[in-house]
């Protein structure tokens, strides 16, 4: 029997690897997206000050880009690779399968980022250096590049919701993996949201300017462009959602709308009426309201926001192949990728898993609650905490606590097994490794110290062990 290519399973108590990786994104898309969204209101300041002859208004972009340079880009550098090191043990699959569609789609993205990074360098310190027709082009070709970056790596991400028709199924094409149907709508959203992003720091930015005429003549650029950007955001947006999967619209209408929409009303409020606020009285923006205004368009806006994508594509991690609790769920002949959700029900999770230890791989009375609670942890922990109250829809509550075993197997063996919930996969355990599921499930929903009973049976099992030995 051939074992299945899983790798070990990376747990993080209440909040799972999935918060852990939402934690870390966020931050970087906040970072990322500022960044990229300044290195156009660089290029459009400046083109407005090279024509017009404001040598003034370099002042502001030499501020504005020192303050990238410390915050941004350091957070950046350091959250991306945080990153990769986060998906790679939390979704070892799901990362394996982007890198074997995108591998050179990365590269090219790594090589547009080291543009980038030496183009904020160049742009700042070589200010009043070079003269000023140069020193547009560089700027102009940094804020190409930073797009560049994110039109890449928006291309992956889009793939992860889908790749939006079966075409890409059957090739295996790192074009048709690319040209997703959501690309240009996710593309366009995040495009204007980073406007909006990059115009609230530059307010605050701006609001530090001792020189109120240039503060009053920066804003007023600003401002505009902000709420240019924030209406394109909402108008991509909603062409986003028009090309969404059917599992992601379940998903939305259930479980995002009633608890996200209203935050996201709010932001989008509250950030027009800051750009409105800020276009009508420049002098007045003050740096802690122009912070606060940040905080809470990250906090409430891209948090929400990146939480709902990645809880759209449930039950998928990638491409609508690959289950977040990293079974394959279909075939895909273009890259001799093949289900595997039968030969689980088939064989079980504890002939196939190649990291079960040995002692689990049979069910006795004296580890079946060990082996459940390793089964849960590969099946189920990578959408659910298993802790009573922890924040990541932990499943004692979504069972409301029962302690029932045969109630909680009949979820497993019903819906579960059958595949009937759009927004989780099909899990299909043979009975004897369900049971153990249940068991498990049953003694954290009765409140049991698991640990300690856990650690009892091992000792009491290696005690005989011992003895038989001796005799
Ligand atoms: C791909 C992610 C994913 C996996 C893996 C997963 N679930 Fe779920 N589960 C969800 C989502 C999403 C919901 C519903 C959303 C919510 O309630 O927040 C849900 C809901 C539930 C519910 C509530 C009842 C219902 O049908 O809505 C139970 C109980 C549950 N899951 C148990 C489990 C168990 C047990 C496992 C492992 C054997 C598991 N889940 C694996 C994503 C997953």
């Amino acid at each position: 029997m051939e074992i299945l290519g899983f790798y070990p399973t990376w747990y993080v108590p209440g909040i799972g690897t999935a918060w852990v990786m939402g934690i870390i994104g966020v931050i970087h898309v906040v970072a990322s997206h500022t960044s990229v969204g300044a290195s156009f209101l660089f290029a459009l300041l400046e083109t407005k000050a090279y024509r017009e002859n404001k040598p003034q208004w370099m002042e502001f972009i030499k501020k504005y880009g020192m303050f990238l340079l410390v915050f941004s880009y350091i957070i950046g550098s350091i959250t991306g690779p945080g990153i990769w090191y986060a998906i790679t043990v939390a979704s070892p699959r799901g990362v394996g399968g982007l890198i074997h569609n995108f591998v050179w789609v990365w590269a090219a993205e790594w090589v547009y980022f080291t543009v980038e990074v030496i183009g904020v360098y160049a742009l700042v310190y070589l200010i009043g250096k070079v003269d000023a027709k140069t020193h547009l082009k560089l700027t102009w070709s940094f804020a190409l590049a930073s797009w560049a970056t994110m039109l890449l790596i928006v291309g992956i991400l889009s793939f992860m919701m889908w790749p939006g028709h079966d075409g890409w199924y059957l090739t295996g094409s790192t074009n048709d993996a690319f040209y997703n149907l959501n690309f240009f709508a996710h593309l366009g959203t995040r495009t204007g949201s980073m406007f909006v992003m990059a115009v609230v720091v530059g307010l605050m930015v701006a609001s530090r300017m001792r020189d109120l005429e240039l503060r009053r003549e920066v804003v007023r650029f600003l401002a505009p462009i902000g709420l240019v950007g924030g209406l394109f955001a909402v108008m991509m947006f909603f062409y986003y959602l028009q090309t969404l999967p059917q599992n992601a619209i379940v998903m939305l209408h259930a479980h995002l709308k009633p608890v996200y929409a209203q935050g996201m009303v709010a932001v989008f409020a509250v950030a027009t009426l800051w750009l409105l606020f800020a276009w009508w009285q420049p002098q007045r923006i003050h740096a802690s309201l122009a912070a606060a205004v940040f905080l809470f368009v990250a906090i409430v806006g891209v948090w929400p926001e990146e939480r709902m994508r990645e809880s759209m594509r449930k039950p998928y991690v990638a491409g609508q192949y690959i289950y977040s609790n990293q079974v394959i769920a279909r075939d895909v002949p273009g890259k001799g990728i093949e289900a595997e959700v039968d030969r689980l029900a088939e064989h079980g999770y504890l002939k196939l898993h190649p990291f079960v230890p040995e002692r689990l791989r049979t069910v006795t009375d004296q580890n079946r609650l060990e082996v459940g609670q390793l089964l849960t942890k590969i099946a189920c922990a990578n959408c659910h905490a298993l802790e009573p109250g922890a924040p990541l829809r932990n499943i004692p509550d979504k069972l409301h606590r029962a302690v029932d075993e045969d109630l909680i197997l009949a979820f497993l063996q019903g819906p579960l097994k059958h595949g009937t919930q759009p927004y989780m996969p099909r899990i299909d355990l043979p009975e004897e490794e369900a049971r153990a599921v249940a068991h498990y499930l049953a003694a954290v929903n009765r409140g049991d110290n698991v640990e300690r009973l856990i650690a009892q049976q091992r000792r009491q099992v290696s005690a005989q062990w011992t003895s038989a030995q001796e005799e």
